[in-house]
């Protein structure tokens, strides 16, 4: 009884053959040194293949742009063929893939930074109550406060946009259908958009349009590198953690949407509030989005089947993102279609370790 749910549906030129999205989950299991997607992870995408999108875990496109220790990279020659081994698996099963680009901004540490460096971010203001995971010294893993990160200067912008489009250049090389820019939860492009973290009083800084500039720059070098039919962007407009608190965040999610819609980019992918706190997103909120993005729309956020068969079947979202249901039901497709009981996933293993609780989820 979910016809909606389980229909095909376009992203963009990538054709889906149905609405079940394998939300970005990071999960801390790359291959070291190196933070290098290995056979583990081949085995973990490859299991989860019948969704109609993956979206990978979080991968940071430079070494600055790095906020947890062992996630996987996308800046590499080794990172770039690790990867080409996840797409080649999903590939064969018929599955479809996307790789989600991840600069942190100010959610890291100098530990993980090359040299010890400050971590960047728009304004030099540390994220409040925000952590991060590193190896300390001692090599002991630990979760710490974020270091206070310095404002990136203008002419280093550039160079940041440079980041994002080499990576998208690698993602299309190792053979990705689309690639996502996050730019939600907080990190680097959130934290330019949002009115508590950036107090720049340059061009990009200051007024909704300028806060902005960073984003679509860089949504328009990921489109000059693959095409804007295969590209995605991850918006978290309700964000309140990782010291995020934007007092314009609807206008800013609608001015996005609108600038992208413009580009004909594939889709929109909105997390949603979830554990993390927030308001949730307003009716009226909900219907402008449809309203002004005519690409794929994607929402996420404590979605059970029958919920996101309801909000595709009333017309404002196209498909719906499963995370937590996806660490546990590698066969969540099949679940959803069968309308069998779901496995529960395990906290303790989110994030670290081999395969327990990684690719040991029973199937049906
Ligand atoms: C996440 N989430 C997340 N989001 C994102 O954009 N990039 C990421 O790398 C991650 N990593 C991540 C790890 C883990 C262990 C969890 C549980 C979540 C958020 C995720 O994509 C999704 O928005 C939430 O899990 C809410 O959806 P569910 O779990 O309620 O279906």
């Amino acid at each position: 009884m979910l016809k909606h749910l389980l229909s095909p549906v376009q992203a963009g030129s990538i054709s889906l053959k149905n609405r079940v999205v394998m939300a970005p989950l990071t999960r801390s299991r790359a291959g070291q040194p190196g933070d290098i997607p290995r056979a583990l992870n081949v085995e973990y995408y490859s299991q989860r293949a019948s969704a109609g999108l993956i979206v990978t875990e979080a991968s940071q496109i430079s070494r600055q742009g790095q906020g947890y220790a062992w996630t996987p990279g996308i800046y590499t020659d080794a990172q770039e063929a690790g990867w080409k081994n996840v797409v080649d698996a999903v590939h064969e099963k018929g599955g479809r893939i996307a790789i989600q680009l991840w600069h942190v901004g100010r959610i890291s540490h100098t530990l993980l930074q090359e040299n010890g460096a400050a971590p960047v971010s728009a304004s030099a203001i540390t994220a409040a109550n925000s952590q991060c995971f590193v190896v300390q010294e001692d090599g002991t893993p630990a979760n710490v406060q974020t270091s206070e990160p310095r404002a990136l200067s203008i002419e280093e912008l550039p160079g940041i946009v440079e980041q994002y489009r080499q990576a998208t250049r690698r993602a299309k090389r190792a053979g990705f259908d689309l690639v996502e820019v996050h730019a939600a939860n907080g990190y680097l492009l959130q934290q330019f958009m949002s009115t508590n973290s950036n107090v720049r009083t340059d061009a990009y800084g200051g007024s909704l349009e300028n806060r902005a500039r960073l984003t679509i720059e860089v949504v328009d070098a990921a489109i000059a590198e693959i095409g804007a039919d295969r590209v995605g962007v991850r918006l978290s407009p309700n964000f309140v953690a990782h010291g995020i608190a934007d007092t314009e965040a609807d206008a800013m999610a609608l001015y996005l949407a609108k600038a992208f819609n413009e580009r004909g980019i594939a889709y929109i992918h909105i997390a949603e509030p979830d554990w993390a706190g927030g308001p949730e997103l307003t009716q009226a909120f909900r219907e402008q989005l449809r309203a002004t993005f005519k690409g794929t729309l994607i929402c996420c956020g404590g979605y059970s089947a029958a919920e996101a068969e309801e909000l595709i079947a009333s017309g404002l979202s196209d498909s719906v993102a499963f995370g937590r249901s996806y660490i546990a039901n590698p066969d969540l497709v099949e679940r959803f279609a069968a309308g069998a009981s779901l496995n529960k996933a395990d906290r303790n293993t989110f994030y670290g370790g081999e395969e327990k609780g990684y690719t040991d989820y029973p199937f049906m």
